[in-house]
């Protein structure tokens, strides 16, 4: 996938792996990044809709990298751009400190089976790194219709009440493609809003 809007981290090189996410656009906007944006609805709307912000999708399927993009690319959209890979790693290693106005998780893959639960995105070492890259009074939004991850999400927090306030913020996005889907199911979805102090 040949774009400018499609950045590549550069794994083999030895150079400070830190991004200067300033040089991605040309203005000093603030950014928001979408962790694990699948088929991306809430990321292009987002874009479309807050042209003075700039933002970055996150997505490892390969196939839902290729939709957004591709709808990204023929909406002529110039504030956003997509990194295809891990999100924990791009946030742990690549993302500078206090660079990011806001971080959304929507959905993430709850990994029901006990054995998997390692795989999950969100836990107290994602809550460090997420608290990190925030701006001072910067957003972290969670959505997750999965009623157990929700619970471990919120005891990883409380190991972070020192440094998150919650806050109540009305919801001003699209839903995504899974909300529809879980919501259509019946489940309750949880949000969970918080600042950095
Ligand atoms: C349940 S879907 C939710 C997609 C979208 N946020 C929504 O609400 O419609 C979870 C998404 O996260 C992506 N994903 C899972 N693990 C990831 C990771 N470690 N890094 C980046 N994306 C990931 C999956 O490929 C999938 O698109």
């Amino acid at each position: 996938m040949s774009s400018s809007l499609l950045i590549q981290l550069d794994e083999e090189s030895d150079d400070d792996p830190i991004l200067n996410l300033a040089t991605f656009f040309a203005n000093d906007h603030p950014i928001e990044v979408e962790l694990g944006f699948g088929k991306g609805r809430f990321l292009l709307d987002a874009a479309q809709r807050r042209p003075a912000h700039n933002f970055i999708g996150v997505e490892v399927a390969s196939k839902y990298l290729r939709l957004a993009h591709g709808r990204a690319r023929r909406r002529e959209l110039q504030n956003l751009r997509f990194i295809h890979g891990d999100a924990r790693e791009f946030v742990e290693f690549f993302v500078p400190a206090e660079s990011v106005h806001a971080v959304h998780v929507y959905f993430p893959d709850p990994w029901p089976k006990k054995k998997h639960h390692k795989r999950r995105l969100i836990d107290a070492g994602f809550l460090s790194e997420a608290w990190r890259i925030l701006q001072p009074e910067g957003r972290l939004w969670i959505a997750t219709d999965h009623d157990e991850y929700y619970e471990v999400i919120l005891e990883a927090f409380e190991s972070f009440d020192q440094h998150f306030d919650l806050i109540e913020a009305p919801w001003n996005g699209v839903t995504t493609n899974y909300e529809d889907k879980f919501v259509s199911l019946g489940s309750t979805i949880h949000r969970h809003i918080v600042a950095k102090i």
